[in-house]
């Protein structure tokens, strides 16, 4: 890993409970608007989900709970994180929610438990993580899907993201030079090379969807 990384439950952030469950805030925000995008390409589906950059694991517990043939996979590479992952699902004690694991996506060759056995995807869901990472980030995503990725699986990402190289508002505009302050690798990425890279990698984009505060959803198909 390089440069510092965003951790729920440090720096002001509310600590976690007794049993190392975290709360995100944004959360409770975007939970629904997510899961509203999401849907036509989880529902009815069988197969693994996996998550990169899980973070508090509020989203996979919730949409786990939804999606009872599909077996989610969470995952994270901060200790504090997976031991909020793990809280939630012991208290949603959901079948179909496997426990979390470590993938760093600084990683190039990253690969998930399941696919020892040789199982593709069916969909990569990643929240909230290329803009707080270095582009490498990125880069090995979409590489990861590409190989990870059933025909037909979907990669489906959300956060803030530049159209044609311009912030859809003021408020990502700041949010971006704050980030870079931060660590001059991270910012807001542009929809336009995000595209690019899904091309690279047998992936395309089939469907882009605008979401509240000003942040997209990005569907992809292999
Ligand atoms: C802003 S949080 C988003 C968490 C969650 N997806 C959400 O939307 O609430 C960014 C997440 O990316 C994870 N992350 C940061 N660098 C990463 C990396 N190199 N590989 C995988 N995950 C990473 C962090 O640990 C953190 O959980």
């Amino acid at each position: 890993m390089t440069g510092p990384v965003f951790e729920f439950g440090t720096n002001g952030l509310q600590p976690p409970q007794s049993d190392g469950r975290l709360d995100a805030p944004a959360f409770h925000r975007n939970c629904e608007p997510i899961w509203q995008a999401m849907r036509s390409f989880l529902i009815g589906k069988t197969g693994a989900v996996l998550e990169i950059g899980s973070g508090t694991g509020q989203h996979a517990v919730t949409y786990a709970a939804r999606t009872p043939d599909l077996t989610w996979w969470p995952s994270d590479i901060s200790p504090l994180h997976r031991a909020s992952i793990n809280a939630w699902r012991s208290g949603a004690a959901l079948p179909n929610l496997r426990a979390p694991q470590s993938i760093d996506l600084m990683t190039a060759d990253w690969h998930w438990r399941g696919d020892s056995d040789g199982e593709k995807l069916t969909a990569l869901l990643c929240f909230n993580v290329l803009h707080i990472a270095p582009w490498r980030v990125a880069e090995n995503l979409f590489a990861g899907a590409g190989r990870a990725l059933g025909d037909g699986g979907h990669l489906l990402l959300y956060g803030p993201y530049k159209r044609n190289g311009v912030h859809t508002a003021p408020s990502n505009a700041d949010f971006d030079a704050s980030l870079r302050a931060r660590n001059p690798e991270w910012g807001v990425r542009n929809l336009t090379d995000v595209a690019a890279l899904a091309k690279t990698n047998g992936l395309a984009l089939a469907n882009v969807i605008e979401m509240p505060a000003n942040n997209l959803v990005l569907a992809f198909t292999r």
